[in-house]
């Protein structure tokens, strides 16, 4: 049997992922040229499948680049980074004897090896004593990577996540010790896009203009087509131009929504796919989230929710305090409409997007927006 061509990961190899050659170029330029990175788009469209598409290449072409790849998401503290580095450096080692010599070179501190027994993954644990502790341990650790015999890439997903870490400067202290590294190209990621931009554009902010930047957009429609056509007719399966038009249009070209939806057509679709096999794949797509949907539902109150639902029938709105856009959706008020848009961005349940004439708004989990959209009734008070 086949396997299933439209990866749900990442990425997987070349011949999964489609296009982002440009891109792939830009920032291989980039890290030879003596630049750190700074890559953004919204979530879900390939930021980091992106990555891993570089060092992939990278390595392709031999260059002679050690890649590093950690995400930081999780970490809420100084330690909790020094951690994430110090596992994603400590996995890439592979052998014992390296690691030994890693830990040499931590000399305020004594870390333990371990084993995630879920995931059998490297861990190591760090007992601080005081804050210049932990200080001079991540400039060793940086240090390491500065006398590390190849030119090393790390690529730090999630950046804006280094402004949740309480009272410390996590900018100013990174930035310090980054700007003394000569070996060391950083790829900064992150999907908050008005973080992210404040900390490189920001002329008050340690980072300011350090990096090149670059924004990810959706695939480009013909070449995205041309790829789900190749990949069925790969598995020996064929799709008319007007069905993947559809399956792109009803995914609003959002990189993991239309890879969801092709693998769930390729799954359960025979030999010729039609519209009828995509009504199909949505309904079975949309039934499986219908759970996820109400457990949003219950983290909103219902005036949000009620906001979220016009959004969505309105697929993405930019005038969001006219009288026509509030009459509508008896939407009580300009301030709570407001409010309302500001309590559903913190939640990462809308996307505000920078357009000719403003601002506009959209539902951001595609999915939910097309649910949203076809259930007029979630819009009765
Ligand atoms: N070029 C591509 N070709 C095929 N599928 C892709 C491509 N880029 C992304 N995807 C699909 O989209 C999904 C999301 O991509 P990825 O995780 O890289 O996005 P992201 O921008 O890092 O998202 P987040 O901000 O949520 O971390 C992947 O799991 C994969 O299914
Ligand atoms: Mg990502």
């Amino acid at each position: 049997m086949l396997e299933n061509p439209f990866i749900l990961e990442p990425f997987k190899s070349k011949a999964y992922f489609c296009d982002r050659e440009k891109e792939t170029e830009e920032i291989i330029r980039n890290i030879t040229n003596g630049r750190n990175t700074t890559l953004i788009s919204p979530r879900r469209l390939g930021k980091t499948g992106l990555i891993f598409r570089v060092f992939d290449e990278m390595k392709e072409r031999k260059l002679p680049y050690e890649t590093i790849y950690c995400d930081i998401s999780d970490t809420l503290s100084i330690e909790a980074f020094i951690k994430v580095i110090s596992e994603a450096v400590v996995g890439r080692l592979g052998k014992q004897q390296k690691i030994t010599a890693f830990f040499k070179t931590l000399k305020s501190v004594r870390p333990l090896l371990g084993i995630d027994p879920l995931t059998g993954s490297p861990q190591v644990s760090f007992t601080f004593a005081d804050d210049n502790q932990k200080q001079s341990t991540l400039k060793e650790v940086l240090g390491y990577l500065e006398s590390y015999p190849q030119m090393v890439v790390l690529a730090i997903d999630e950046f804006q996540q280094i402004r949740e870490y309480g009272d410390v400067n996590m900018e100013a202290i990174l930035r310090k010790h980054i700007q003394h590294l000569h070996n060391v190209r950083f790829i900064f990621c992150g999907s908050k896009k008005h973080t992210m931009t404040d900390m490189f554009t920001n002329a008050k902010k340690p980072f300011y203009e350090s990096t090149a930047f670059l924004y990810l957009s959706k695939l480009p429609i013909p070449v995205y087509s041309a790829f789900i056509k190749e990949k069925f007719a790969l598995a020996g399966k064929t799709i008319d131009d007007d069905s993947i038009g559809f399956i792109i249009e009803w995914t609003k070209d959002h990189t993991y929504y239309t890879q969801r939806l092709c693998n769930e057509v390729f799954s359960l679709s025979g030999e010729a796919i039609g519209r009828k096999d995509i009504v199909t794949a949505i309904q079975t797509i949309l039934d499986s989230e219908r759970d996820r949907f109400q457990e949003i539902r219950r983290l909103v109150t219902r005036s949000q929710w009620k906001m979220l639902a016009a959004i969505a029938m309105e697929d993405s709105v930019s005038q969001i305090t006219s009288a026509a856009f509030l009459s509508k959706y008896k939407i009580s008020s300009g301030p709570t409409a407001l409010r309302n848009i500001k309590a559903l961005i913190d939640k990462e349940l809308v996307l505000a997007t920078t357009i000719e004439n403003g601002t506009g708004y959209s539902v951001y989990n595609v999915f939910l927006s097309r649910f949203l959209a076809n259930n007029i009734q979630h819009l009765r008070p």
